[in-house]
């Protein structure tokens, strides 16, 4: 038997960072596993356009609203007979489709108040095996610093009674199967220390442009450029919560390498 009427998923969630990071290939698996009976082919192309996903969450995944769910919970079969939906948009992390695409399509999600298209959490994708790369790993770092600008502009807008309709952010740090990975605590601090000298130089050459008379309505993250940039900064400044979660695409199948991306799905969970 089907289920005459499923209700229209109303949870949005954002999926961002560079190419390569393993979106699509995530996005892919997701729908997969939500319908294991339409076989889609594996794209690893790299995304020119952004695409949006229905997938279900898995019964045995709790959600934020259903945090304590037991196997002998009665919620749980309710929720095998009629799973949680919620839609993914995979964007095209390709430098020059970034302003365009993600963080424009990041921008107008995080504004709206419609149910229909609400943010409900973004997650930010990296590849844990390329970010040794400095220059790799500057790209990443600069690409989350102007997500998590965009995220501290609506922040500061909002009501700062309101704190907790801020909009989490994962950042999955995937490929955890390969052996050259940064686990994800290291995948943590490199952010935390790029993020800081790009806001150094920001503020820098700020202060330049005050010299010069110039005006800049531009802002720094986290705004304490006194202290050092961190994670649990920006959350005690913005209340902007960010979690570094390790995983991987290619194992989830295995349920070997750090659990595949069954992590990411709980923190999905947790937020609807
Ligand atoms: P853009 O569309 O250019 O932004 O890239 P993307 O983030 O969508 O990357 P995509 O999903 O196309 O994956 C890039 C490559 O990484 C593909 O060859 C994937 O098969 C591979 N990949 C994705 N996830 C994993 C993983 O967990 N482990 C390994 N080893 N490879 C992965
Ligand atoms: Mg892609």
């Amino acid at each position: 038997f089907f289920q005459a009427v499923a209700s229209p998923p109303s949870s949005n969630f954002l999926l961002l960072g560079p190419s390569g990071a393993g979106k699509t290939a995530f996005t892919t698996l997701l729908e997969a596993k939500s319908s294991p009976a339409s076989k889609k082919s594996h794209a690893t192309h790299t995304s020119q356009q952004s695409t949006l996903a229905t997938v279900t969450l898995p019964p045995t995944v709790p959600t934020g609203s259903n945090r304590y769910r037991s196997v002998n919970d009665p919620s749980l079969k309710e929720a095998i007979r009629n799973p949680i939906r919620y839609r993914v948009r995979d964007t095209p992390g390709h430098g020059k489709l970034r302003v365009s695409q993600g963080l424009a399509e990041l921008s107008t999600m995080a504004q709206s108040k419609d149910i229909k298209t609400r943010l409900r959490g973004v997650l930010f994708m990296v590849d844990t095996a390329a970010l040794v790369d400095e220059t790799t790993l500057r790209d990443t770092a600069t690409y989350l610093h102007d997500v998590l600008l965009v995220l501290q502009k609506r922040a500061k807008n909002g009501s700062s009674s309101k704190r907790t309709t801020e909009i989490p952010v994962l950042v999955a740090a995937n490929k955890q199967d390969l052996f050259t990975a940064l686990p994800p605590g290291s995948v943590r601090e490199k952010l935390e220390a790029e993020i800081e000298r790009i806001r150094k130089s920001k503020n820098k050459g700020l202060l330049d442009a005050a010299d010069t008379g110039l005006e800049d309505e531009e802002e720094i993250l986290a705004n304490d450029e006194q202290e050092t940039f961190t994670f649990k900064l920006l959350e005690f400044e913005t209340g902007i919560k960010l979690e570094v979660v390790g995983g991987a695409v290619k194992g989830d199948q295995e349920e070997d390498f750090g659990s595949g991306v069954r992590r990411w799905e709980e923190w999905i969970g947790m937020c609807l």
